[in-house]
């Protein structure tokens, strides 16, 4: 027998004709005289049907059927007596002429529906049964799709897709790399690439001026529901542009990906905002706009006030920051408040300070020790009334207060309702810190990575205040998400020197790890530029998916495991004598 349709694509037009399918059986139904067969492929269900005309061979067959064997039938597509609304092919069934069993199955550990609500770790367990489920058809197939129109349009635009190598020299970009030990040079390691970065800036030196690549990375790092150990980027590299010329490319695509796969019409340009705006007003860097419960700077209404949580604060250094939670006194009780105090705390903030109006009743956590004065500069600044809840965290760090706002904003929007849904918010954050800070070290590292080039008129501050240099950076951010990052990357062999410097690299450190970049950019290095999009990231939001776990075939859990294989797993002592490694016991 051959395959003559899919199951799925079965319609009233082929009404009288002979029709070969091949599936898994969905259910059967066996009513005494009369059996029916849902058989399912990957483009949906049909009706298979055996009645008292049919042969009592293959009536037999379909009454030994069970769900999810793999069978194939023949026979005519007749109109269906009773319509089934709810499937494309409800109109419509195959009276079976001959039904061949191709393979049984056991009972599945879970039913092959949609909606299953069967725990992740089982479903990640049979992964193979898993992905039978329409749902996570349609987004392996839907990924596919958005790779291919990622892959001509770059083509259209004149870039050329070239393979990077797996296994590369250790450079940690920020996470931790993966290392696979080598055999031939014993005691070396290769690392698995955290991108291509280095890579693609050598292919401009070498000419090729447009390059992309849908590349796999791996990071070692803390998983959270957007980040996978190993996930893929759509990266991408041109020659004699800049951040603009890179802007307006990408925004091109995402504009095509949207309209395509969203049926929503993006305008460009895109948005912009600045880093330093995105995180005074929403506390974030890759901030939500979808909905407003925005951060308001209390600084000047607090300095030197009576309550000292904020007046120390702010003395210290810090900040002292509110959102308004308008018309939300009637839902948010001091019960759900100090839910949420205990909820910030995983963000380093110590409290929140609350003041919460109702039609009868003001209460607050901190008004006690303020004058009227104060308290009047707050509600006027803020807008508070009758109805709202202010929420206010202060601390030392600004970068607390910033974190914690702003993941209670988002928290409170989610819980509220406040989030449109199936609407899509997409700008660009740009002008972002050269430099990170970090409080307990007290270092400075690179915030993108440390070839991203800083802003022209910025440059005379890498000697005197390293932490305002802002970079030649941006990120796509779509509700909320990362969606990807780029930069204009540093082409001058001095100030790539400079940064290493400032990154408190020695020549030496410098070397050995990137000598070979340095080296050839000693060769006529272009301007250049780039970025890369977390592809895994963008199939969820344009999907409108939870977690990334949902559009990857074969994805890991949060302990960096694959349930279904068992990987990663112990190895046997002869592969570890050969790669001369010994485990240390605690280790073992
Ligand atoms: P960056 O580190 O910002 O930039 O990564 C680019 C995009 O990759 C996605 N991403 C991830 N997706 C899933 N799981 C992860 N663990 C993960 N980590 C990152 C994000 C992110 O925006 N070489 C530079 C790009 C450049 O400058 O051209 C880079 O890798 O969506």
């Amino acid at each position: 027998m051959k395959r003559t349709h899919y199951c799925g694509e079965i319609t009233e037009s082929d009404i009288g004709s002979e029709v070969t399918v091949f599936g898994w059986v969905q259910r059967q139904r066996d009513l005494g005289q009369l059996i029916f067969i849902d058989l399912r492929d990957r483009t949906g269900i049909i009706q298979l049907s055996f009645d008292d005309s049919t042969d009592r061979e293959v009536f037999d067959k379909a009454w030994r059927m069970r769900s999810e064997y793999v069978a194939a039938a023949r026979g005519i597509v007749m109109k269906r007596a009773s319509v089934n609304p709810e499937i494309p092919t409800g109109s419509v069934e195959i009276k079976v002429s001959e039904l061949r069993l191709l393979a049984q199955s056991e009972t599945t550990p879970f039913e092959i529906v949609r909606d299953s609500d069967v725990k992740e770790d089982l479903r990640l367990k049979y992964r193979y049964l898993d992905l039978r489920r329409p749902e996570m058809q349609e987004a392996i197939i839907l990924r596919s799709k958005i790779v291919k129109t990622v892959r001509d349009y770059f083509d259209d635009n004149g870039f050329i897709e070239i393979e990077t190598p797996i296994l590369i020299k250790s450079t940690p970009e920020g996470a931790r790399d993966y290392l696979v030990p080598s055999r031939v040079h014993n005691g070396s390691f290769f690392a698995l690439p955290q991108s291509p970065q280095l890579y693609k800036q050598l292919l401009m030196v070498s000419g090729f001026d447009r390059y992309y690549q849908v590349a796999r990375c791996f990071r070692d790092e803390d998983l959270r529901a957007d980040r996978q150990p190993e996930f893929t980027q759509v990266d991408i590299e041109m020659s004699f542009v800049d951040e603009n010329d890179i802007m307006t490319v990408n925004e091109g695509l995402v504009k095509l990906l949207m309209k395509k796969y969203c049926n929503v019409d993006i305008s460009l340009p895109l948005r912009r905002i600045t880093y330093k705006e995105a995180m005074e007003r929403y506390g974030s860097d890759k901030p939500d706009t979808r909905f407003g419960l925005e951060l308001i700077d209390l600084a000047g209404e607090l300095q030197g006030c009576g309550f000292k949580v904020f007046s120390s604060a702010l003395e210290a250094g810090g900040s002292v920051k509110a959102i308004n939670v308008k018309g939300a006194a009637a839902v948010l009780t001091r019960k759900e408040i100090d839910k949420l105090t205990a909820w910030v705390k995983d963000y380093g903030a110590k409290g929140i300070a609350f003041t919460r109006v109702t039609d009868d009743a003001r209460s607050s956590s901190f008004e006690k020790f303020l004058t009227d004065e104060e308290v009047g500069r707050i509600n006027s600044k803020t807008g508070c009334e009758t109805g709202d809840v202010l929420l206010i965290i202060a601390d030392a760090d600004p970068k607390v207060v910033s974190a914690s706002l702003g993941a209670l904003r988002c928290e409170l929007a989610r819980r509220l309702g406040l989030i449109p849904q199936g609407t899509f918010d997409l700008l660009w954050v740009t002008e972002f810190p050269l430099f990170e800070y970090d409080r307990e070290t007290g270092e400075y590292s690179a915030m993108h990575h440390p070839f991203t080039a800083p802003m022209e008129e910025d440059i005379a501050l890498l000697d005197s205040d390293i932490g305002s240099v802002r970079a030649r950076a941006f990120d796509l951010v779509i509700n909320g998400n990362e969606a990807g990052g780029g930069s204009v990357r540093i082409n001058d062999t001095a100030l790539q020197a400079k940064m290493f410097e400032k990154l408190g690299f020695t020549d030496e450190d410098a070397n050995a790890r990137f000598g070979f970049l340095i080296d050839a950019f000693k060769y006529g290095a272009p301007p250049h530029g780039g970025m890369a999009y977390g592809l895994d990231r963008v199939v969820m939001i344009m999907l409108g998916r939870e977690s990334i776990r949902d559009v990857i075939a074969f994805p890991k859990v949060a302990s960096s495991a694959e349930l279904m294989s068992g990987a990663p797993d112990t190895v046997d002592k002869e592969q570890l004598d050969e790669l001369g490694i010994m485990l240390k016991p605690d280790k073992e």
